[in-house]
């Protein structure tokens, strides 16, 4: 049946109507053709070859709720998104040469950051943590399952990066101390210097939005959730602006995932 037949077909009912509309309900799903297009169109921007003029890509993620909220306000956010959007978060994870979180992160959830729901290798993990404020029992430090790097506050001195990466930590003083939002560039510098090219930020609100800001996001994924939290964390929290001639507007595509809707938002015209 044609979309413009089903139309049809409701038109009668709405002026007919009978029984027959409860027929109507019988759960189509999407054939696994369908899924696997989706599945290639989605992830074949970010396992492409990079241009010679483009040395790393950013993609960043947001899992929020249909209000935008990404933790409640005691900074709860296990489980906003349901398994089809958690697969995919691993997916992009397992296609990542590093994926990076902020210290509220992983503070508040104590994430591995490794690919358990899909196949594929683990990244390098970043934890940027100026402050050493993410306690030293969490996983990131004690799990040995995959390099983790702690970028904390202090002189950065190149020579003294590592010359390969195995499983352990890896703590490198390159951040400023200032007051205010880390520089994002800080972190990809470090990050290209150990060769290090797709850069997965996968969290929090507030690390998201900085690289964002500075314009160093290449591709966005927001996971949408159908939830209304109605109050709690922001997902996106950018600087103000006056006119929506100036709010960001990129080439989105939206994927209904099943337990999530996913835009998958292209910034590289920006
Ligand atoms: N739903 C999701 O997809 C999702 C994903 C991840 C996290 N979360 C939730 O989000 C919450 C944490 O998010 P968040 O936004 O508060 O924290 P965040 O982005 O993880 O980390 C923010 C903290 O990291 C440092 N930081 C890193 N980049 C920064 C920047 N550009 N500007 C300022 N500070 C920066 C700051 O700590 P220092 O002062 O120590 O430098 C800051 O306090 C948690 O509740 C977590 O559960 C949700």
């Amino acid at each position: 049946m044609t979309p413009n037949q089903a139309w049809e077909l409701i038109l009668q009912q709405r002026h007919h109507p009978d029984h027959s509309s409860d027929d109507w309900l019988v759960e189509t799903p999407a054939s696994d053709a369908d899924r696997a297009a989706e599945l290639l169109q989605l992830f074949a921007p970010l396992v492409r070859a990079l241009p010679a003029n483009q040395p790393q890509q950013v993609i960043a993620q947001m899992g929020q709720s249909l209000d935008g909220r990404i933790a409640t306000i005691t900074g709860k956010s296990r489980y906003i998104n349901g398994e089809d959007g958690l697969i995919h978060l691993h997916r992009i994870r397992a296609v990542s040469d590093a994926v990076l979180v902020g210290s509220g992160t992983a503070s508040a959830d104590n994430p591995r950051l490794t690919v358990r729901l899909a196949t594929g290798p683990n990244p390098v993990r970043v934890l940027v943590d100026r402050h050493r404020r993410v306690p030293a029992d969490h996983h990131l430090f004690t799990d040995g399952a995959a390099p983790t790097l702690h970028l904390v506050a202090g002189r950065y001195n190149p020579a003294s990066l590592p010359s390969t990466l195995s499983a352990g930590v890896y703590e490198i003083p390159c951040l400023s101390d200032e007051e205010g939002p880390i520089d994002p560039r800080e972190v990809l510098r470090v990050l290209d210097q150990l060769g290090l090219k797709r850069i997965f930020v996968e969290g929090g609100g507030q690390t998201v939005s900085t690289f964002l800001s500075a314009g160093l996001v290449d591709r966005l994924h927001v996971l949408v959730s159908p939830m209304i939290i109605g109050s709690g964390q922001p997902a996106f929290s950018l600087p103000e602006i006056d006119s929506l001639a100036d709010a960001l507007r990129p080439r989105a595509n939206m994927v209904n995932l099943g337990s999530d809707m996913l835009f998958d938002l292209d910034f590289s015209g920006h």
